[in-house]
């Protein structure tokens, strides 16, 4: 037992270490890859190897020969697929069953499916499928024109005729792009089908289960009682997890049709053509000011990527329509088709490539105004959320702002560009400001008590590395007065109630209060038995006299060490278990709908150096300032803004997905070529701080999620610091070399 667990009081707000963390590091958590089942096949799919186009001759007679091959599945055998019914809340971004016809829409569409004895005997035999196509040039261009005209996001007053009244230096018309990004976790997509002639159950690498089983049942065309999806462990997913991908239902299949156990773990190139990447976006912001700085207009136009048979909005608005006051403001997305696979979530979606773009504009105005940025923020605080006219739940941004300025030493920055130096370095400091929302899913939970002192929490949520496992075993133990080392948390089933997706940051908002609340049912029902059990220290008193705490029973008005432990109260009662359950609906859902706008905000402070005699650039320091509500445990907490900085960094300086115009395929499809933060790129200092305030409009506790806020607004951080650095203003992430080469700032 970790000493540590039992000695960091209180329960929320305590920062203890993961109760999970010493099975992840002793290899005892056991990962969808790792689960192996007697008389189990290996599965390996066969991708296309062109992007547009029609499969003319498919032919798997020398494959089908190759030793260990147990069968190959195809568009003729594979069996029925269905589709997801309109109107289904099941969310799948890829609505395309796999194998459903022969019309080829991105690189690496999966169009048969190779069982073997071993992987290697199934991959080599998957290699030996051979396909003839009808192949046309794809269209894999990042340029992007819309197909179809604007849709509006949100909009007040009349930005155009603002902006055209305004004029120079009093306004900024500018466009940003950002560019394909590739979830990359550890771990790979995988799924264990086991199929026992009625029932899947499905060991998946998913942020979702609940859905996850919602989307396979649809499309497997079975009841919802024959399909069980587990996900007990996962090495990260950034989003790319959070929905279905066609490699699970060719599992199903496989082990259906063998009627053996399958495993099918994707390979880290299908990583980058099949399992989804964060959209290229093109956004135009045109933003005007007062003669005093406040913002006249906003105007965000933006369009993103998607493939040929989906659509996915890459929503960049989200953050524009409240992030600042002004009277007149216009946000709208359109899209464009590519021959390119189905897109999807990444962490922060939507506002973090939206924030890059807005962020970066309110820094170019605030040097065209000669305005301190931070100061030009302050100046456009709103006083409520002006898209939706309703008052912010907790807004602290300016708080954010002051005191990150404050930790990084902003009041000793020179503006003028390449003015500041350090140990014969360039220094480039740069800020902004960030926000993602907050809110609650509908969640629900069960809380067992037993006799032998001991609790449990189970739903059908996930740890996606976030610290989900502690933090439910933390919101147990203010409810209960339990020590950590006696709750046992069980996520990860969708045999438990069902619980929220691991995403958009709204695991531990949601599952407040339907912890709290079956805790609390459990407890009623042990103060009722007791009261009613004969051999109870209690029997025959009011269950209003008596009260629950520190893992006791006691008499109100006494202390709760005086009590009896609720343990042995159920031994004497002769009860095993107490199953306390809970079901909350999501926030937003009472009557008249939401009354209050919540979110989380943040403000990120960069410093860059810049080495011109050999255009070197680097990351040297960071100072982020988070308010995202009560923060239940700061080591976790601050753990996913450290990583969603480093992330963040990568986003501003390295990721980028590379596509050959030739046959449409991702290029720098592997961890050597697709570049990401390493070790030597991160910052040697990341000083994160929370304000803590709890959003008591989101949950008892205050509670938000905090896996996104981090990486938002970073990479416009950077940009500000390298242009401070350099003089050059970076529009087009990543950051290259290249763009920096034209700097006049000399050593
Ligand atoms: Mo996150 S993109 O909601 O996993």
């Amino acid at each position: 037992m970790n000493p540590l667990i039992q000695t960091a009081p209180p329960a929320i707000g305590g920062s203890f270490v993961r109760i999970d963390g010493a099975l992840k590091v002793s290899g005892g958590a056991s990962y969808t890859s790792d689960k192996n089942f007697p008389g189990m096949l290996y599965a390996v799919p066969v991708g296309a190897t062109i992007a547009s186009g029609r499969i003319t001759r498919l032919d798997t007679t020398v494959a089908a020969g190759m030793p260990g091959v147990r069968a190959i599945f195809t568009r003729d055998n594979i069996g029925p697929f269905f589709r997801v019914g309109a109107g289904s809340n099941a969310i799948i971004d890829e609505h395309r069953p796999p194998f459903d016809d022969d019309l080829i829409r991105y690189y690496g569409q999966y169009v048969a499916l190779v069982v073997a004895d071993t992987f290697e005997q199934a991959t080599a035999a998957a290699d030996a499928v051979a396909l003839t196509y009808a192949a046309q040039t794809p269209d894999v261009s990042m340029q992007l024109t819309a197909g179809q005209p604007p849709s509006i996001d949100t909009q007040r007053g009349n930005a155009a005729a603002a902006f055209t009244a305004a004029t120079d230096p009093f306004k900024l018309d500018a466009t940003y792009t950002t560019p394909v990004e590739t979830h990359n976790p550890i771990e790979l997509h995988a799924t264990v089908a086991v199929y026992d002639g009625t029932v899947f159950t499905l060991y998946e690498t998913s942020q979702a289960v609940v859905n996850h089983k919602a989307v396979l049942v649809q499309m497997l065309g079975v009841p919802p009682e024959h399909v069980r999806v587990i996900t007990e462990y996962l090495g990260s997913g950034f989003g790319g997890k959070l929905w279905p991908w066609t490699h699970s239902l060719l599992a199903a299949a496989a082990a259906r049709n063998l009627k053996r156990p399958i495993k099918l773990v994707i390979s880290r190139k299908m990583m980058f053509q099949n399992v989804g990447h964060r959209s290229n976006t093109q956004q135009r912001i045109r933003l005007s000011a007062d003669a005093d700085g406040r913002f006249s207009s906003l105007q965000h136009d933006y369009l993103n990527h998607v493939s040929r048979t989906d659509v996915r909005k890459e929503n960049c608005g989200e953050v524009s329509g409240y992030l600042y006051s002004s009277p007149n403001v216009h946000v709208a997305w359109s899209y464009a088709r590519k021959d390119i696979a189905p897109n999807t979530s990444m962490r922060g979606p939507g506002a973090t490539p939206g924030l890059f773009a807005l962020e970066s504009a309110v820094d170019e105005l605030a040097l065209k105004l000669k305005m301190d940025p931070v100061a030009l923020r302050l100046l456009n605080e709103p006083a409520l959320d002006e898209s939706l006219n309703l008052p912010f739940s907790s807004r602290h941004l300016p708080e954010c702002l002051q005191q990150g300025a404050q930790r990084f030493g902003w009041a000793q920055r020179n503006p003028e560009v390449g003015s500041m130096r350090r140990d014969g370095l360039v220094l480039g400091w740069g800020m902004a400001a960030c926000a993602w929302n907050a809110r609650r899913t509908a969640a629900q939970a069960s809380v067992q008590m037993y006799a032998d002192g001991t609790a449990r929490v189970a739903s059908a949520t996930q740890d996606i590395g976030t610290g989900t496992y502690t933090v439910l075993a933390q919101m147990v133990s203010s409810a209960t007065g339990l020590p950590l080392s006696k709750i046992k948390v069980a996520l990860g089933d969708t045999a438990f109630p069902p619980g929220p997706f691991s995403g958009g940051s709204v695991a531990t908002g949601s599952m407040v209060p339907a912890v709290l609340d079956a805790a609390h049912d459990a407890l009623q029902q042990i103060l009722a038995i007791a009261a009613h059990t004969d051999r109870s220290p209690f029997a025959g008193q009011a269950i209003e006299n008596l009260a629950f705490g520190d893992g006791m029973i006691y008499r109100k008005g006494m202390p709760a060490a005086t009590g009896v432990p609720f343990g042995k109260v159920l031994q004497a009662a002769q009860v095993g278990v107490v199953t306390g359950t809970a079901q909350v609906a999501a926030s937003g859902s009472e009557p008249g709908g939401a009354k209050v706008s919540m979110h989380s905000f943040g403000a990120h402070f960069v410093e860059v150096t810049w080495q011109p005699e050999i255009a070197r650039l680097r990351v040297s320091r960071v100072v982020t300032v988070i308010d995202g509500g009560k923060i239940i445990n700061p080591r976790t907490g601050r753990n996913q803004i450290e990583g969603a900085i480093i992330m963040g960094i990568g986003m501003a300086l390295f990721e980028e997905t590379h596509y050959d115009a030739r046959n449409g395929a991702p290029l720098n499809s592997n961890l050597a070529d697709y570049m990401m933060t390493t070790h030597a790129d991160a910052p040697t200092q990341i000083d994160v701080s929370f304000l803590d305030y709890p959003d008591l409009a989101l949950n008892a506790l205050g509670a938000r999620g905090i896996g996104e806020i981090g990486i938002a607004g970073l990479a416009p951080a950077v940009t500000a610091a390298v242009y401070h650095a350099t003089g050059i203003r970076v529009r087009d992430l990543p950051v290259k070399i290249e763009d920096l080469l034209a700097s006049q700032v000399t050593a």
